[in-house]
């Protein structure tokens, strides 16, 4: 009779299928599911694409939705995270975002694209069996304080996917070709699971032009970039955003599926962004939203936002009993000498846009 070989198992396997049975008994889904696609995972990295995928359809079938749970064990367990070898620093940062779409002031224009991808992304299983594919890589453009990371943290809510946001100081290395073989590891990170994979402020990449030009290697990092996005197809969601679209390398532009504008809100949006960070203070009936919001055009949302909050620490500070004209005005004024500070010393030659004086009445 022949002996039977004993089968090996890969020893990260048996620790998953260990930690699964282990989640099993204790009742512990999100557990469960961390340990599953650890296990797919696995597998995928063993080739074995046919059982990977299999499994990945047996997870998703059991609730219909991309899995929302195993990011607490990406982000407790340190194990599965890409690294610098020489930094020894995390190339990502994985979170739970919980900030909603509705909390976003925004164009139609955006909403419907958000809406759109969202959609696609819902019904990828339809798109993929008439071979398409839905939207996989978003470019976020605009000015600072628009909503770029806000909506790509809301995205990651509606899809149920937890964000993982490039850590640009430690993917960009000094050493000879680590930097390209840092991002090669994110992609290969979010090619085995399913993430919103966020490179924000996305330009920054430049910004290390100095360490990277060192050895001359800027150009073959970019390079190195454009090829592993063109070549990146999985679940996972790659967003990128930046305020310096202009540095951008125009090869970049086509790479993505859809390239979402953020510009700075209009009168409509400042007023009603005003509404909602007031609507826990009363506000006095001589205040006029909508006057007060024309001389705010030319702020970002954060500036209208940081306008608000100054002017409800004012209220609660000075025991006042609502927001009055000329707190109000004084939170303008304030908050349009801080906008000057910050354009001369990020270099921005013209005023962002000549607003009328806020020593104007607002009331
Ligand atoms: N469209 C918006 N609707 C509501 N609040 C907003 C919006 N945009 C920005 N904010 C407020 O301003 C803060 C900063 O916004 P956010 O970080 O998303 O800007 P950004 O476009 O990513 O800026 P940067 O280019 O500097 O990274 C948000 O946390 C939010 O409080
Ligand atoms: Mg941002």
């Amino acid at each position: 009779m022949k002996r039977r070989t004993p089968q090996t198992v890969a020893p990260q396997s048996s620790e998953s299928i260990q930690k699964l049975l282990l989640a099993h008994f204790a009742g512990n889904e999100p557990e469960f599911r961390a340990a599953a696609w650890d296990i797919i995972e696995e597998e995928r990295r063993l080739n074995h694409t046919v059982l990977a995928n299999e499994l990945e359809r047996i997870l998703k079938s059991v609730n219909g939705t991309t899995p929302k749970m195993f990011f607490h064990a990406l982000s407790t367990s340190d194990g599965n995270m890409p690294k610098d070898p020489d930094k020894n620093a995390n190339l990502v940062e994985v979170t739970q975002p919980d900030v909603e779409l509705d909390d976003v002031v925004l164009t139609p224009e955006l909403s419907q694209s958000i809406e759109r991808v969202i959609q696609e992304r819902r019904s990828s299983e339809l798109l993929r069996s008439h071979g398409m594919q839905p939207a996989g890589k978003l470019l976020l453009c605009g000015p600072p304080g628009c909503g770029k990371t806000m909506v790509a943290s809301a995205l990651a809510n509606a899809l149920y996917l937890p964000l993982a946001t490039v850590r640009f100081d430690a993917v960009v290395s000094s050493y000879l070709g680590e930097t390209a073989a840092n991002l090669r590891k994110v992609f290969e990170f979010a090619r085995l699971r399913p993430v919103l994979l966020f490179f924000d402020e996305f330009d920054a990449i430049g910004k290390h032009r100095t360490a990277l030009d060192e050895h001359g290697e800027l150009k073959r990092v970019v390079n190195s970039f454009l090829q592993m996005l063109d070549g990146f197809h999985s679940e996972t969601l790659t967003v990128a955003a930046t305020n310096h679209q202009g540095l951008l390398d125009p090869a970049l532009w086509r790479r993505f599926d859809d390239i979402l504008l953020f510009p700075n809100p209009t009168v409509e949006q400042i007023e009603s962004l005003l509404c909602r960070c007031f609507h826990q203070v009363t506000v006095s009936k001589s205040v006029r939203l909508r006057s007060v919001a024309r001389n705010m055009v030319g702020f970002s949302h954060a500036d209208v936002e940081r306008v608000a909050q100054d002017s409800i620490k004012r209220v609660l500070l000075d025991e006042r009993e609502q927001v009055t004209p000329a707190v109000l005005n004084a939170a303008v004024e304030r908050q349009e000498k801080r906008v000057e500070i910050t354009d001369i010393n990020s270099g921005v030659a013209v005023p962002r846009k000549a607003r009328p004086r806020s020593s104007k009445k607002t009331s």
